[in-house]
């Protein structure tokens, strides 16, 4: 499991921050990419999921290896997510990345289902919608944030100000036990 770091290396504010009880809160200035440029390129963020296509999302989420998931189920947990979001791709109306989080809504979240569509990878998506979500989160007063990462994509975490086994803390996670035959 990654805990958010609140030292993070996501580059401090340009501007001065215009939320009062927090510096890392204003979403233009700490995203990399600001939300114009990903206009003017075609993409369209969302930050709920009342507009979007779950045999779509469900399409991306097969492309990068997760399972299809029953769509009645995936709405039920959108239905608990805290905080959603995703960018379409104007050309085609179809999500291209996605993350969500789930929690108390005061002291904890976790990110879950960050994906990007492997046709739009590499291009800065993943690290727009994290930025984003991570933000959204830190403007609640949500600091305990965390996430499960494959190994493969701490790379992709760290620069985000996600840490490993901080201070000795490590993930568990209930594994049920196999029933002797
Ligand atoms: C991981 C994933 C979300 C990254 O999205 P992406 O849009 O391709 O990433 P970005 O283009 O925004 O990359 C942002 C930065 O992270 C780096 N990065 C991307 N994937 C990385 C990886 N697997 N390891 C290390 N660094 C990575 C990029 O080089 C880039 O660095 P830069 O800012 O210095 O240029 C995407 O590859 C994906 O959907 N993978 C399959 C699903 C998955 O594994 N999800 C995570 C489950 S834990």
């Amino acid at each position: 499991m990654l805990l958010y770091n609140r030292i993070p290396s996501i580059p401090p504010p340009l501007q001065k921050p215009t939320h009062p009880r927090n510096a890392a809160v204003s979403a233009t200035a700490t995203s990399a990419v600001s939300d114009d440029s990903l206009t003017s390129r075609g993409f369209i963020f969302h930050r709920t999921a009342a507009t979007l296509n779950l045999d779509h999302l469900n399409a991306v989420f097969v492309a990068v290896g997760f399972p299809r998931r029953d769509p009645d189920k995936i709405r039920l947990a959108l239905d608990h997510t805290d905080a959603v979001l995703w960018i379409e791709y104007e050309k085609t109306k179809r999500p291209v990345a996605f993350a969500r989080a789930t929690g108390d809504g005061v002291f904890n979240a976790i990110i879950w289902d960050v994906v990007v569509d492997p046709s739009f990878q590499g291009i800065g998506l993943g690290k727009a919608v994290m930025e984003r979500l991570v933000t959204e989160l830190l403007e609640k007063g949500i600091s305990n944030i965390a996430l499960y990462s494959e190994p493969r994509v701490l790379g992709f975490y760290r620069p985000l100000g996600f840490v490993a086994d901080p201070g000795g803390i490590r993930g568990m996670v209930y594994k049920r036990k196999q029933k002797k035959k």
